[in-house]
């Protein structure tokens, strides 16, 4: 499973889930384009994790993979698609779109503000659509395949109360998979989505830091344990790798179980 000489853009790469994903691709051999939008401390982190891990991964000195971080708040279509262009400008080339960054804002459905509601639907649906679309012309200009990968949440099946602009966000995101990937098959292209169940990051410091919330919901994880972001990072490599080239349209749950369970007690 190698990503040598190929390069990915991971959106919301300086902490959580998406600094996971940067490290472990960089591991495979792919080089990174690292985005974060108010973390440069942590984008810097990830930047030096990426290349202590590209300088493991036994390339020769020129194929080695590197690292180049851009700033874009995902929630502008004009950053990112500047984002997009900076990343093929520095690189010559990007292969992999990995549309990780997200937010969530929690408030009973009548007390959501139009601001909560755009700025969530802005990061999470409205720009990994129109990254997918820059990394898409650019494939098309320059005649190649590539893969997208989202990273959704099991909530783009199952009610989350008091998130209800995040689950509309994540069930647009497995929609727009689905549809992205009749259009896109004849080229090449394909898109998976990746949905996390609770994986300990900062999205969920406020549960983390809550010990009565926490246990409830861990009664509902049947493998008893929050998810590491390496869980979710490892499945994102392996979908974007070549062993992959036949897999298209589909969303893989990296959830410990919590999605169907149901119990009466
Ligand atoms: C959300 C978390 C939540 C988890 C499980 C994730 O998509 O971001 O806040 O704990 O799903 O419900």
């Amino acid at each position: 499973m190698s990503l040598e000489g190929k390069v990915a853009l991971v959106t919301g790469s300086s902490q959580g889930i998406g600094q996971a994903i940067a490290i472990k691709l960089a591991s495979q051999g792919a080089s990174i384009v690292i985005d974060y939008r108010s973390h440069p401390e942590g984008a810097e982190d990830t930047l030096q994790q990426v290349k202590a891990a590209g300088g493991n991964c036994h390339l020769a000195k020129d194929h080695a993979p590197d690292g180049y971080v851009v700033q874009a708040d995902i929630g502008s279509v004009e950053q990112v698609q500047n984002l997009v262009n900076e990343g093929i400008k520095h690189f010559g080339q990007l292969d992999i779109l990995v549309n990780n960054a997200g937010m969530e804002r929690r408030a009973p459905f009548w007390e959501v503000t139009e601001k909560d509601y755009d700025n969530v639907l802005h990061v999470n649906l409205k720009g990994s659509f129109f990254a997918a679309q820059a990394l898409v012309q650019h494939l098309l200009d320059t005649k190649r395949t590539g893969r997208i990968i989202n990273i959704s949440s099991v909530h783009e099946e199952l009610p989350f109360p008091n998130f209800a602009p995040y689950c509309l966000s994540k069930g647009g995101v497995k929609m727009m998979t689905r549809d992205l990937s009749v259009e896109l098959g004849p080229y090449g292209i394909t898109i998976n989505n990746v949905a996390p169940g609770a994986i300990e990051t900062p999205i969920n410091t406020k549960l983390l830091n809550n010990p009565q919330e926490l246990n409830a919901l861990l009664k509902n994880i049947p493998l008893n344990r929050l998810g590491k972001p390496n869980d979710v990072a490892s499945l994102v490599a392996f979908l974007a790798s070549d062993d992959a080239s036949y897999i298209t349209g589909s969303t893989f749950f990296v959830d410990g179980g919590l999605l169907w369970d149901y119990h009466e007690q």
